[in-house]
């Protein structure tokens, strides 16, 4: 008895703390970022995939009712993710880091489409863009579970777009000059 409201406490606990943990991200965040094993990837299981596109994905989009295959060769993302959630992320990155698939994914030149344009082989690793992307992830997943989460902030984690801002190169910040800054006035 005594076990048992002891387990329904420590549950309790751990829901609340998993809800506050997500609060404010998407769901393609979380499922992007909870680490597969923890405890938060098993009570907040990923959600569900979204339907199939219904019409085409844009100018060399994939085709209506296209259905993205599960992934073979993820590193840093959670492995259980389905090909739809997959291409969700790589989505958002894309916008986020202003660029196309092409910068991270090798062109396959053995894989010619129906527009008779080469595909691109995307567990393939070779190029470097690629490889920095997979640090970049771990790094975003560091920042955010041991700093953000430990502050009193707006629960907005740390995205790509934070620093990328849609350049592939975060751009230098340089701030605005104030009026008022270094301004000797006259003497009277
Ligand atoms: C900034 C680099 C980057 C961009 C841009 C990018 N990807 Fe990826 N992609 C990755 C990385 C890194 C992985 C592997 C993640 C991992 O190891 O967990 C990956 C994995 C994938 C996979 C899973 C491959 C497999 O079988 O394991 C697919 C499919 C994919 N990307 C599709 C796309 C599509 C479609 C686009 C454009 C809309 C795109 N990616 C844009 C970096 C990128
Ligand atoms: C804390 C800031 C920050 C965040 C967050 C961040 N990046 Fe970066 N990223 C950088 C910096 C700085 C560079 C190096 C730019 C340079 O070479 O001058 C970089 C470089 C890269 C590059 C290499 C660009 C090139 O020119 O080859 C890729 C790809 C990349 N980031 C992907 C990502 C992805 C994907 C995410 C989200 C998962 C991400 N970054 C999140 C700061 C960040």
């Amino acid at each position: 008895m005594r076990f048992s409201r002891l387990t329904l406490a420590a549950v309790f606990v751990l829901s609340v703390a998993t809800v506050a943990l997500f609060a404010g991200r998407t769901a393609v965040f979380a499922a992007a970022h909870a680490p597969a094993t923890s405890a938060a990837a098993s009570q907040e299981p990923p959600p569900p995939p979204s339907p199939s596109p219904s019409g085409p994905g844009g100018p060399g989009g994939p085709p209506p009712g296209f259905k993205p295959p599960a992934p073979t060769n993820l590193k840093v993302l959670p492995r259980n993710l389905t090909g739809e959630q997959v291409h969700e992320i790589m989505e958002k990155w894309e916008g986020e880091l202003g660029t196309g698939c092409k910068t991270c994914h090798t062109v396959d030149r053995k894989n010619i489409g129906p527009d008779g344009k080469p595909g691109l082989n995307f567990a393939d690793d070779s190029k470097e863009e690629k490889q920095t992307a997979r640090k970049m992830v771990e790094m975003v997943d560091s920042i955010n579970a041991n700093y953000i989460a430990k502050i009193d902030s707006s629960g907005d984690p740390v995205t790509c777009g934070t620093c990328h801002r849609g350049h592939l190169g975060p751009e230098p910040f340089v701030p605005k000059p104030r009026k008022d800054d270094h301004e000797h006035p006259a003497a009277p």
